[in-house]
């Protein structure tokens, strides 16, 4: 009977979620522990942002962590250091105690030690969370003993110096929080690289590696070598790297994380919300990390699939789990019979770095032969530039990247018999797992000592036993949504654990928008109306016409848009379905729509100019972020929001139609969408549609921006045959650019009359956007750029060193 009655205690305790709770302590004092058993065991910072304790990392594994605590989270905690990331303890009789030598030890369930601090102290010590988020081994004689702040992992805080005897190390994927491949730390030349540090092979790839370092904007000659950002978004370095983020000035919380797919990017969140933007990252195009899809494979951004890795012909992936692996051959080369091998070419593509030599003025022939002599040789690139073919035989195929933009090709050597088995094949047909919300289990076992067949019987029995309490409860839950329009804290809780945000019931939002009295906007979705909920937060409330999507299919889609948290994107709070009612909430933007603030004096040029970048990050964000790839479909200056200091945030995402890698179907898609004036001529004429559909309707709304023209009252479109005339603010845009014949005059000419009374304005950057724009229009799709590549152009030496 007692026994049982432990054993239940255990299971109780174990199916309780990870809360700060008001019984978690300040400190730890000498000759205490906090043990993994107990939930409540967690050091919280004074002001309770920060929250130090046991985080789960896998089945029954268990981290000591960091995490941000306010508001609280039940799971997805923000983690920004973990003291035994590669060596996870048990869930179970794992413990960190404060020893009296001064000592503070992390011990496995066997009693083995973790990790440590390695401190001695004579004198009385303690473990505090400071409030910025910074845990401290502080002894009443000698002063800080030890810091977390002086060992990060992959994250680093305000004010928290990286310096030369620290670096950051990347989590392996977003799940598992082992030591990854990717650094961030201070080379010997004194720069700030990211590093990729492979299991076979390892290289730079931040800044370029083909920049020098003055064109990177960095300086070498000052050997402190220390960093950091402070809490409004100023990042500074020795090497003179500097950067403000896209919400500068502004206090919020902020981390700047390594992440797993080996881009650094700062984020943050307001106080009020759940969810992190991204406001900073080093590279605008991430198959720019080395490493990302191993040896021998192509990292590609089709426009169809979104990004991806893909082998190359003849060879084979080596982990289906891992893509960092890459692939394999599936065939012995010969080196002594020259006759046996050929080459498959794959056109635009580019492997960096491992060139055995580079030959100028090699024809295609040479360089081939060259590769033939050497049996080291994998491939070769050859490109020509300005008429000279150069030649780049290669002794490793790595850092491999296919793309419209790639001038040259790739020549793959294999065997002949090889290459004539390969059929005209269809490269990449695996798409690249961004693994979030996949949870692989780690198991953690008794290794030695303690194993014994009554303690596992103990375990598992509890283990089941808890399984059985989640399933009541769950049940329980159920039943009471079932007879509840009312829910409490709790269910609610279980579905922002599902889904990532709230869920509203149809009363709540009736009430917030005082039965729907106020509409605000109308689109093809749906009804927007503004509302006040519960906490007071201000919420634009829209409405959907989807009554008789099932109650799946909408949860799904919700939560992709639920994950698209960008700072340019309008953040979503939660949903409602109920029945027919199908709703979502969304922060309130005060500024309203840029089509309502087009004709107002508010928006001045420097204004104007930043909502178009805002806009192009935004965009870019959805179409190449390693999120579900989204195409928005329908960007217009009444998608575009405007918050209370003018910055854009794009609107209407992910409804129409959320357009997951690979299953992507045009015929989904017959039907035409957008709105007059700012539709790519593809839907028009019935060809493709890529994420350059979005390109062409954004150059549209920079038109329409500059020169304050509406093109829907200038356009007429008349479907299904007859007669079409297409872009006529476009066309007018280019004449007066033809017209004027390289003067600089013409910029006069088309601007808004509002901007034109006003005289102060920046001409040059007025000609650089106009110019991206025009590019963004041309009729042929492949000759506009992707909106990454539109946010290097407009910020040529902001956010691409
Ligand atoms: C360390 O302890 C001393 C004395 O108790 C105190 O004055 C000091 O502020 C503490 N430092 C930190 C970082 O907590
Ligand atoms: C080197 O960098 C540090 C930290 O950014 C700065 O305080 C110092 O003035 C710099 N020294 C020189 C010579 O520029
Ligand atoms: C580094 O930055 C400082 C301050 O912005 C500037 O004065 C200095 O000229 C820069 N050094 C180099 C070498 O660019
Ligand atoms: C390549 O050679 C190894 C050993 O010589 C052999 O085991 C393997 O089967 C060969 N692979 C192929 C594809 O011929
Ligand atoms: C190379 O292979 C070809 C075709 O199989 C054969 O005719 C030739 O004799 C071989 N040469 C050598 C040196 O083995
Ligand atoms: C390239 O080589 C060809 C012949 O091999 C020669 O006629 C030509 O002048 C060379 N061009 C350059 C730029 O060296
Ligand atoms: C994390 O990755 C490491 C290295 O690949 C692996 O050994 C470990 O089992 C993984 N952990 C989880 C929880 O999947």
């Amino acid at each position: 009977m007692r026994i049982l009655f432990l054993l239940l205690s255990v299971s109780l305790l174990a199916s309780i979620p990870i809360s700060s709770s008001s019984t978690s302590s300040y400190v730890l004092r000498e000759g205490s522990s906090l043990s993994v058993e107990n939930p409540e065991d967690v050091i919280v910072s004074p002001d309770g942002v920060f929250s130090a304790g046991f985080y789960p990392v896998g089945q029954n594994a268990y981290g000591f962590a960091i995490w941000f605590s306010k508001p609280s989270c039940s799971s997805n905690c923000a983690v920004v250091w973990m003291a035994n990331r590669d060596f996870p303890v048990n869930g179970q009789r794992s413990k960190l105690l404060l020893q009296k030598d001064g000592n503070l030890v992390l011990t496995d369930a066997d009693k083995s030690t973790a990790w440590s601090t390695d401190t001695v102290s004579l004198s009385k010590t303690e473990l505090r969370l400071q409030n910025n988020g910074n845990l401290v081994l502080n002894s009443t004689e000698s002063g800080v003993l030890w810091q977390s702040f002086d060992s990060p992992t992959d994250t680093l805080l305000p004010y928290q110096h990286i310096t030369k005897d620290t670096r950051l190390v990347s989590s392996r994927s977003q799940t598992n929080f082992s030591s990854g491949s990717y650094n961030l730390f201070f080379d010997s030349d004194n720069l700030i690289r990211l590093f990729y540090n492979g299991p076979d092979v390892s290289s730079l790839y931040w800044p370029y590696p083909w920049l020098s370092d003055w064109q990177a904007g960095r300086f070498t000659y000052n050997s402190s070598r220390s960093a950091r950002f402070d809490s409004w978004g100023m990042f500074t370095s020795s090497d003179n790297l500097t950067f403000a983020s896209a919400d500068y000035g502004v206090r919020l919380q902020r981390r700047l994380v390594l992440d797993a797919d080996g881009n650094l990017r700062m984020y943050s969140r307001g106080l009020k919300s759940s969810t992190w933007v991204v406001t900073w990252q080093a590279l605008s195009e991430t198959c720019r990390a080395h490493g990302i899809c191993g040896p021998n494979s192509m990292c590609s951004y089709d426009p169809i699939a979104g990004r991806k890795c893909s082998c190359i012909p003849g060879y084979k992936i080596k982990d289906a789990s891992d893509w960092s692996y890459g692939c394999e051959p599936e065939f012995n080369l010969t080196c002594d019979n020259n006759t046996e091998v050929g080459f498959v070419q794959l056109t635009r593509s580019e492997f960096y770095g491992y060139d055995y030599g580079f030959y100028s003025n090699y024809t295609l022939e040479m360089c081939q032969e060259v590769c033939l002599q050497l049996c080291d040789c994998k491939g070769i690139q050859h490109k020509s530039s300005g008429n000279v073919p150069l030649c780049y035989p290669k002794t490793l195929l790595l850092n491999g990247e296919r793309g419209p933009h790639f001038e040259g090709d790739i020549y793959v050597k294999v065997p002949k018999s090889v290459l004539y088995s390969l059929k005209e094949e269809v490269l990449g047909s695996s798409g690249l797992e961004c693994s979030s919300g996949l949870v692989s289990s780690l198991s953690r076992g008794y290794t030695k000592g303690h194993d014994n067949g009554t303690l596992k019987f103990m375990v598992w029995f509890a283990v089941a036993l808890g399984g059985f309490e989640i399933l009541v409860i769950l049940f329980v839950w159920c039943f009471f949504i079932g007879f509840n329009s009312d829910p409490g804290e709790d269910i609610q809780g279980y579905h922002i654990a599902a889904t990532g945000f709230k869920r509203f019931t149809y009363s709540e939002l009736k009430k917030a928008t005082k039965n729907f009295s106020e509409e605000i906007g109308r689109g093809a979705g749906g009804i927007v109306y503004k509302g006040t909920l519960s906490d007071d937060r201000v919420a634009a409330i829209k409405q959907l016409y989807v009554a008789d999507q099932s109650e799946g299919e909408f949860l799904a889609e919700v939560s992709t848009i639920g994950k698209l948290n960008h700072m340019n994107l309008i953040e979503t709070w939660g949903y409602c379905a109920e029945g027919k009612h199908k709703l979502l909430v969304y922060e309130y933007m005060e500024h309203g729509s840029l089509a309502e603030n087009l004709t107002s004096k508010a928006l001045d040029w420097q204004k104007r100019f930043e909502i178009a970048v805002g806009t192009a990050r935004g965009l870019a964000y959805l179409h190449e972020e390693c999120l579900e790839w989204v195409l928005h479909c329908d960007v217009k200056p009444q998608n575009i929001l405007l918050d209370a200091k003018y910055q854009p945030k794009v609107s209407d995402f992910g409804l129409s139609k959320l357009l997951h890698r690979g299953d992507l179907d045009t015929s989904n898609f017959s039907k035409i969408r957008g709105t007059r004036g700012y539709m790519a001529p593809e839907w028009v004429f019935n060809l493709p549609i890529t994420s350059k559909v979005d390109v062409y309707s954004y150059g549209i709304v920079v038109l329409e921006m500059v020169t304050g023209k509406s093109p829907a009252m200038s356009v007429n479109v008349m479907q299904g045959g007859g007669e079409m005339e297409y872009g006529r603010l476009v066309s007018w845009v280019r004449d007066k650019k033809h017209e004027a014949n390289g003067k600089a005059s013409w910029i006069e000419e088309i601007i808004d009359p509002i901007l034109r009374g006003r005289g102060e304005y920046d001409r040059a950057k007025m000609e650089i956007l106009v110019t991206v724009a025009l590019q963004c229009v041309e009729e042929d799709r492949n000759a506009r750029p992707t909106m990454s590549k539109v946010v290097e152009m407009l910020l040529p030496h902001e956010n691409d060193f």
